[in-house]
């Protein structure tokens, strides 16, 4: 091999595939002996070498060789020591440029189903904890400033809905995955009586590709797919921050189970929210994968180039690094404890309740932008002189307003959020049924949807 070939190689990372090009081409021999393009007797020959091949591969006895270049040209060399000259005849109709599609289609398919599990078993998770401690206020943020009281269990709900939106994305980037492009050839079709509903049938697919030099150039459901895992890490990434700010001493909202942080090797009372970061950092690379894909794309004539194999290393990368992320929250949300005495006190602290004093002099007949007036007024005389606005004497709540009664004092976090009763809002009772809801959608769809089980043998 001269000193530059292994600049081509793509043999190390598209190995990953071989399951989906093993299925890939035993569907296409099928095809192929049924159409009686090639004979009976060689295809059953080929089916039996591709089986011994997929041994070999799975008992680690295949002889991998870099200097052929790709997988697909591993695996048909080693078919054809095993079984002779007759292995030549899998390659009829077909290329390798259709035969890489559909092998990333099929990966595809199979990690959009896994995504999904995974997906909902973080979502599980946040349900558990927010059933948990369903009856814990803690202080809602805005601008990272304590706004109002809210529910511990809304604000967890609040990423069960962010990952319900995930959760659409992968099953409607699906639809545009869900087409065979077997049967393209290089680019132009293929001048065989082939019968590509067939080999949709055989693997899974539920349409095939209506224009070949689309079908062998198309990787947009690989930059969909990585899109969606943009976001969803994302949103993996904000959940990481909240989980670091809240474990700091200065929140002290939560503690991590052990499992979950790590040592300072110099500062020994430190227990550092490792995983949280390291899932923040990592979305980095989930966007950078995707920008990768992206540029490789924009300046490709049609059909094929083999820039387009520049397409998987990036999309492996982000696979790997999107499940090994929801795994690591599915581990870690269940371990995390609320430290419920910290936050009833924080949450309890008279300014988040400014709002509802507005609210409360609302009620009494003043318009609302007067009685914003009047707490602001009295918010920056309780700070000018260090006072909660609970230990004033009604006295000299009549200074700023003379509507205030002696029922101003029945405002708490709990009427706080109580108050907050509409569709959305962080009342108890509705948390309780945005709680039931959620448990009702994990209900009836934990599974893998039977659209995406594998026909590689995957899950
Ligand atoms: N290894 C190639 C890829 O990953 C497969 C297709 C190669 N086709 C070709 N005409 N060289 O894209």
């Amino acid at each position: 091999m001269s000193q530059y070939r292994d600049y081509t190689v793509s043999l190390h990372y598209d190995q990953r595939l071989y399951r989906q090009d093993i299925a890939g081409s035993r569907a296409h021999v099928r095809m192929l002996a049924r159409q009686g393009i090639i004979p009976e007797g060689d295809a059953s020959e080929i089916l039996t070498g591709l089986d011994a091949v997929e041994r070999e591969i799975e008992s680690g006895q295949f002889p991998w060789d870099p200097e052929l270049e790709d997988l697909h040209m591993n695996i048909e060399t080693r078919l054809a020591q095993l079984i002779g000259p007759v292995a030549g005849r899998l390659h009829t109709g077909r290329s390798r440029n259709d035969q890489i599609a559909v092998d990333l289609r099929i990966y595809t398919r199979e990690t959009t189903g896994e995504t999904l599990q995974a997906l909902r078993r973080v979502q599980k998770a946040l349900v558990e904890l927010a059933g948990r401690y369903h009856d814990a206020i803690i202080p809602g943020y805005t601008h990272l400033q304590r706004a109002q009281p809210v529910m511990f269990a809304h604000h967890m709900l609040a990423y069960f809905e962010m990952f319900q939106r995930d959760h659409g994305r992968f099953r409607d980037c699906f639809q545009r995955v869900d087409v065979l492009p077997l049967g393209s050839g290089a680019l132009a079709g293929v001048p065989y009586p082939t019968d590509r509903e067939f080999l949709a049938g055989e693997l899974g697919f539920s349409r095939v590709s209506a224009n070949s030099m689309d079908a062998v150039s198309d990787r947009d459901f690989l930059l969909e797919f990585q899109a969606a895992a943009a976001t969803c890490m994302m949103h993996l990434s904000r959940l990481s921050e909240e989980i670091v700010l809240w474990s700091s001493r200065e929140f002290g909202f939560i503690t991590l189970a052990e499992e979950f942080t790590t040592g300072s090797s110099i500062m020994p009372q430190k227990r550092n929210p490792d995983f949280a970061e390291i899932a923040r950092g990592k979305t980095g690379r989930v966007y950078g994968n995707l920008f990768g894909l992206f540029t490789v794309m924009k300046g490709l004539p049609l059909t094929y180039n083999r820039d387009l194999q520049e397409d998987k290393e990036g999309f492996f990368d982000t696979v790997d690094t999107l499940l090994a992320t929801l795994n690591v929250f599915q581990g870690m949300l269940p371990g995390l404890t609320l430290n419920e005495e910290r936050v009833a006190d924080v949450s309890g602290e008279s300014y988040m309740l400014a709002t509802d004093l507005a609210d409360y002099l609302v009620g009494k007949g003043v318009p609302f932008r007067e009685a914003h007036g009047v707490m602001r007024r009295l918010c920056r005389y309780c700070e000018d002189n260090r006072l909660e606005l609970q230990s004033l004497p009604l006295a000299k709540y009549h200074e700023f307003s003379n509507r205030f009664d002696a029922d101003v004092y029945g405002i708490t976090a709990v009427s706080s959020v109580a108050a907050r009763n509409n569709p959305g809002g962080t009342a108890p009772n509705r948390v309780a049924e945005e709680l039931e809801r959620a448990r009702a959608v994990l209900e009836s769809s934990l599974g893998v949807p039977q659209e995406l089980k594998g026909v590689a043998g995957g899950s």
